[in-house]
């Protein structure tokens, strides 16, 4: 539960603390086994419907290098990679997520991910030739929170890409930097991957202890992936990094040269979580892409942990601008080994959209003004008043 007498108030209106201030009711067990020793988000498997339609997305407007295709998948991968790819586009008949992928430090993790996971009661399987091309040796498990995951060390290495600035183009994306999912209990969502040794970054609570979201890192940035509180699990979005903030300008500009605006579903902006630079675009099927820039190094073990206010209006986006209801209500499906969408459970706690947008909710820019307001000011009055 939050203490906010634990927690430092910073100049810029969120808190820090040095453990992550959440705890919860319900947790998943812990294994006795040692987890497997994640060096970083990889790769994601998407399930397409189009596959021409995707490949017009993902490489023909936002650039991504192609390794490797056939009629039936196509595998890319960004400027900086050297391992074979970072996405999968793999047709089929439900657009869904098959696997979100992490690469581990030696081939023996491996035998720690079968472990750890037998240990939970998870369906795990492991195919030592790999379950995509350019992979090796790997292990795919429905976790504890039904989503699947993938855990590998081998992998075909390919040239990277840095250096040949001919290809480069105005919206170069470099890295795969995140995933972010949907669960509908966050506290235990996070107590699950702390057994598994991520270290959450920054988290969005309310005053009352309720957590809306958090962050969590095996590699020194803000996170690999993310738990944000709704009915799930689904996938939230897939994010990919540039080097500066004009390259998602220019996304932009494309896009609308393009007359594909429409794929652009929140932003341009500048987040308050992760300070980072960002951008939300929707593939042809709806799977939500972030392109991002510019979070922080978190490698320190003593790196402090920031807890946003729920009410706080420029958590999400640093400028105050409202976050649009579907970025709060969709969300891709997921699979489980035999490629079957994955129930999806509610939220039982409350929703981050309700407890700020609309009649119901409240905002603050300044949380001293929050009485003085006039009420054309209250809440996230940009969008949340016309609803
Ligand atoms: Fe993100």
């Amino acid at each position: 539960m939050t203490n906010r007498a634990d927690m430092t108030l910073t100049s810029s209106g969120f808190f820090t603390s040095q453990e992550a201030p959440i705890t919860t009711d319900n947790p998943v067990a812990t294994p006795s086994s040692p987890p497997p020793d994640v060096l970083r988000c990889a790769y994601m498997e998407l399930v397409v419907t189009d596959l021409a339609a995707s490949r017009v997305f993902y490489v023909d407007v936002l650039g991504l290098y192609v390794t490797e295709e056939d009629d039936e998948a196509i595998y890319l991968r960004s400027t900086e990679e050297f391992i074979h790819h970072n996405l999968v586009l793999r047709k089929g008949p439900v657009a869904a997520v098959a696997a979100f992928s992490y690469r581990v430090r030696t081939p023996e993790d491996l035998d720690l991910a079968v472990a750890f996971y037998t240990e939970l009661g998870c369906d795990v399987r492991r195919n030592p030739s790999g379950f995509v091309k350019g992979i090796g040796d790997s292990v795919r498990v429905v976790d504890p929170l039904g989503f699947p995951y993938e855990f590998f060390h081998q992998t075909d290495h390919v040239e990277r890409m840095s250096w040949r600035y001919d290809l480069h183009i105005p919206g170069e994306l470099v890295r795969l930097d995140h995933f972010n999912q949907v669960t509908p209990d966050v506290p235990r969502a996070v107590k699950y991957m702390q057994d598994l040794g991520f270290r959450v970054t920054e988290d969005i609570q309310d005053d009352a202890g309720t957590v809306y979201a958090a962050w969590m890192r095996r590699k020194p940035t803000v996170h690999d992936t993310a738990m944000t509180g709704g009915d799930g699990p689904r996938m939230h979005h897939v994010c990919f990094a540039t080097h500066e903030k004009h390259n998602i300008l220019a996304i932009c500009d494309k896009l609308g040269a393009l007359r594909r605006s429409d794929a652009i579903e929140r932003g341009p902006g500048r987040h308050g979580v992760s300070n980072a630079f960002y951008l939300y675009l929707r593939d042809p099927d709806g799977h939500r892409v972030e392109v991002y820039t510019q979070d922080y190094y978190t490698g320190d073990p003593d790196n402090p942990v920031i807890t946003w206010d729920v009410h706080d209006n420029q958590r999400r986006d640093w400028w105050g601008n409202p976050v649009v209801p579907s970025w709060y209500t969709d969300a891709s499906l997921v699979l489980d080994l035999d490629g079957n969408p994955q129930p999806v459970v509610a939220r039982t706690d409350s929703s981050e959209m309700a407890v700020t947008i609309g009649a119901d909710g409240f905002s603050y820019t300044r949380p001293a003004d929050e009485e003085a307001m006039p009420e054309w000011k209250q809440g996230e009055y940009k969008l949340g008043h016309q609803l």
